[in-house]
């Protein structure tokens, strides 16, 4: 008998096939029994119905619990009602493991108890919905890329050195070397892969050892970081715009029924996909204070600084040219105003806050050399990042995406740890 695909259901209507999943959820009624079967690529309605099956397959189709592992053959037909929904009449049912009473059900359970229970959560269908829109984003992203003239150049997560400042790394005893930490991105060895490939991109998990127990804060999170030779900062901003436009359009157009299960509002991601904003740093300043807000000139944007940034704005604003203070020593001095660096963030409309960090990135040896100095950096173990000023330096910049931060814009989800399988954050390491 050919195992077919839920998804592909349509293809076989009157056809005699054979599904293997697990039981959703099952209900008697009489001579009938209502099996919801998911496979993983979806889910429909079985139905056993006592004359046709017998009474002993039909005894075994009633002692189903939830979760139960089967295998179902049987003919799918078109649902009575509802167009475009199919069900299937059950001729066989065969159990594989009849599972113990699950410990998730319909009632609501709390966040610390599902997380507890994450290795069977995302089997619920808004986990569901939520890893197959990371995997969309995930795919679009490289497309994008590829598309672009972008290789792939994978970083190490080992390294010697940070990349994003000394207070979020996780340290580690490297054998008789010191210690070693976890990469927090991989952008600066990406600078050197520009220098042999001209554009290139990595993606992988990434480490922040984020005392921060907010929504959009995860330890162990995945970051695509792209680099480009011969970019300066406003193609920079293209290229970012390009591509989370790109992201969005693939989630709508392949993702509609994960977003139908989210009841994500589609057409405020359909609006997103126009021109971004754009703002200074200053001018951000100078609209957050004009509503309120205390910020000032030298600080750093707050998640509800964002959020007000963003406020009636249907897409994402960059926010550019930043006070040099507070962006990595790595960005570029705008020419026109050295107090400033030609850094970008992109903050997401709907309050989903910065979901890319950007910039063009300092070329001149002696300028980054003095800024490295300014910020006691271990100077020995930047030497191979310097010596790419010295070898046929080049203007180039670069930005990085945090995936579950797009993630979870994308899938309109409040808190970002359902959007990676088994989220790190502060007070969780389990499962
Ligand atoms: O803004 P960040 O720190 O930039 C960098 O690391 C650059 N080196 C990237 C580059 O230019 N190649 O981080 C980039 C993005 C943020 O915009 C945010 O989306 C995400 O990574 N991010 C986090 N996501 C989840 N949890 C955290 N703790 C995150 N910290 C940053
Ligand atoms: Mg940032």
């Amino acid at each position: 008998m050919q195992h077919i695909l839920i998804k592909d259901i349509a293809t076989y209507l009157g056809q005699e096939i054979c599904l293997k999943g697990w039981v959703r959820n099952i209900r008697q009624s009489g001579k009938l029994v209502f099996i919801i079967l998911r496979d993983g690529s979806g889910e429909m309605q079985t139905i056993a119905f006592k004359p046709d099956l017998g009474e002993e397959a039909f005894e075994t189709a009633k002692r189903l619990s939830l979760e139960s592992s089967v295998i179902i053959t049987g003919v799918p037909k078109q649902h009575p009602k509802q167009e475009g929904v199919y069900e299937l009449d059950i001729k066989s049912v065969q159990p594989v493991q009849i599972a113990e009473e699950y410990p998730i059900s319909k009632k609501e359970h709390g966040p610390d108890f599902l997380l507890s229970n994450r290795h069977l959560w995302i089997r619920s269908p808004k986990q569901w919905a939520v890893l197959r829109i990371r995997h969309t984003v995930y795919y679009a992203i490289c497309e994008y890329l590829n598309d672009n003239d972008f290789f792939r150049f994978d970083s190490p997560i080992l390294t010697p050195n940070a990349c994003e400042g000394t207070t979020t790394l996780f340290e580690l005893d490297y054998f008789d070397e010191g210690k070693a930490y976890l990469s927090q991105s991989g952008q600066l060895y990406l600078e050197t892969g520009i220098m042999s490939l001209g554009r290139v991109y990595d993606f992988g998990p990434v480490f922040r050892a984020e005392r921060s127990k907010t929504r959009k804060h995860l330890t162990e999170f995945w970051m695509m970081d792209a680099e480009a030779a011969y970019v300066e900062h406003e193609e920079n901003m293209q290229i970012q715009e390009g591509l989370i436009r790109h992201v969005i359009r693939t989630v709508l157009t392949k993702c509609d029924r994960e977003l139908t299960i989210l009841e994500r509002d589609k057409e405020a991601l359909q609006a997103a996909d126009a021109p971004f904003k754009r703002m200074t740093h200053y001018e951000a300043v100078e609209y957050l204070k004009s509503k309120g807000s205390e910020i000032d000139h030298g600080s750093d944007l707050g998640a509800q600084d964002e959020v007000m940034l963003t406020e009636g704005s249907p897409v994402p604003i960059f926010i550019e040219r930043w006070p040099k203070e507070i962006k990595a020593f790595y960005m570029k001095r705008d020419p026109e105003n050295p107090d400033v660096v030609l850094g970008d963030d992109l903050i997401a409309p709907e309050g989903f806050g910065e979901i890319i960090g950007g910039s063009q990135r300092e070329d001149d040896h002696d300028l980054l050399l003095a800024r490295m100095q300014a910020e006691k950096m271990p100077i020995e173990d930047y030497q191979w990042f310097l010596d790419l000023r010295k070898y046929g330096s080049v203007p180039h910049s670069g930005f990085g995406i945090g995936l579950e931060r797009l993630v979870t814009w994308m899938s309109g989800i409040h808190h970002i740890r359902e959007t990676i399988p088994f989220p790190r954050m502060i007070y969780r390491i389990y499962p």
